[in-house]
């Protein structure tokens, strides 16, 4: 059996995926930089021995879908998968991104057999990335205000992926996936301080501030403008609300943020009383 190539296969949604194919014995080739053979979406060069021989494709573009210039790497990527006989691929997308958006025109136009994996913020934002950190130090301060974001479970993306990995009935569906409630962020750091039993405090900054505060801690500016945006503009209340894709695509319903933080708290990765 073929493999199938994933993108981002040691990421929050793709190490999920893999490991759910692996289970099911399907076996998959991890696309990354630190994978032999290395997968760069900055070198272009290593694109085609990542292909080579795979059955179909998870694309999770690195540093976003959000930032300038992924739509056209998405859209050569797909093109050179299509043109190497790899037709079945799925795109992890962003919910209100022009430029997500864009990418997903390009998957469409490329001749792929896609699937679009279109999704709210993710939940493990909090446990396995940028806001891990200030989780741990006891305050999260971000330019957002009472905006409703209806996180969703990586974990439910990953069963989305899957199921459209093994059943082609998922071909040309482009599913939005969202958890089942909105909160917002400082709701969401009471659910995290109340599973932990930690004491952590929202702090709402302009956006000025945080672009401050990201410079003074010497990260990139194309990253600082970056996450400006998607603090921003992303959350500007256009993807205040529900929808069905977890359901649609599952049959079942998307687990909720309670759970998520119960079950990260239990784990210890948040620290405090378990
Ligand atoms: N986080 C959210 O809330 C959210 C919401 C909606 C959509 N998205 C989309 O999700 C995508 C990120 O997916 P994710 O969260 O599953 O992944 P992730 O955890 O952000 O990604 C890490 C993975 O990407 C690889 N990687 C990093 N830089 C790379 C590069 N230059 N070339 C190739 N691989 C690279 C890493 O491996 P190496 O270090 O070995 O290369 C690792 O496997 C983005 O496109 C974003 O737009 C995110």
């Amino acid at each position: 059996m073929k493999p199938i190539l994933m993108l981002g296969g040691t990421g929050k949604t793709g190490r999920r995926i893999a490991s759910q194919l692996a289970a099911r014995a399907i076996p998959v080739r991890i696309g990354s930089r630190g994978n032999t053979p290395s997968f760069d979406w900055n070198d272009r060069a290593t694109w085609a021995s990542a292909l080579a021989g795979v059955s179909a494709a998870y694309i999770s573009y690195n540093p976003d879908l959000a930032a300038p210039g992924a739509s056209e790497a998405v859209g050569a990527f797909a093109d050179l998968a299509v043109a190497m006989g790899v037709k079945r691929l799925i795109l992890l997308s962003g919910r209100g991104e022009p430029e997500a958006q864009r990418a997903e025109d390009m998957l469409k136009r490329s001749g792929a057999d896609w699937t679009i994996l279109r999704c709210s913020w993710f939940m493990q934002n909090f446990s396995e990335s940028f806001m891990l950190d200030a989780v741990l130090s006891g305050q999260v301060a971000l330019p957002v205000g009472a905006v409703g974001e209806p996180f969703v479970d990586a974990d439910d993306i990953a069963d989305v992926a899957v199921a459209a990995f093994i059943d082609d009935r998922h071909i040309g569906q482009l599913y939005e996936l969202t958890g089942p409630r909105l909160l917002t962020f400082a709701e969401a750091i009471k659910e995290i301080a109340e599973a932990s039993g930690r004491d952590i405090r929202f702090v709402r900054l302009t956006p000025e501030e945080f672009s401050a505060s990201l410079a003074e801690q010497q990260l990139p500016e194309d990253l600082i403008a970056l996450l400006k945006m998607l603090f921003t503009e992303v959350l500007d209340g256009r993807n205040e609300h529900l929808s069905d894709g977890v359901s649609d695509a599952l049959h079942r319903p998307a687990r909720d943020f309670t759970d998520y933080a119960r079950a990260v708290a239990t784990s210890g990765v948040w620290g405090g009383a378990q």
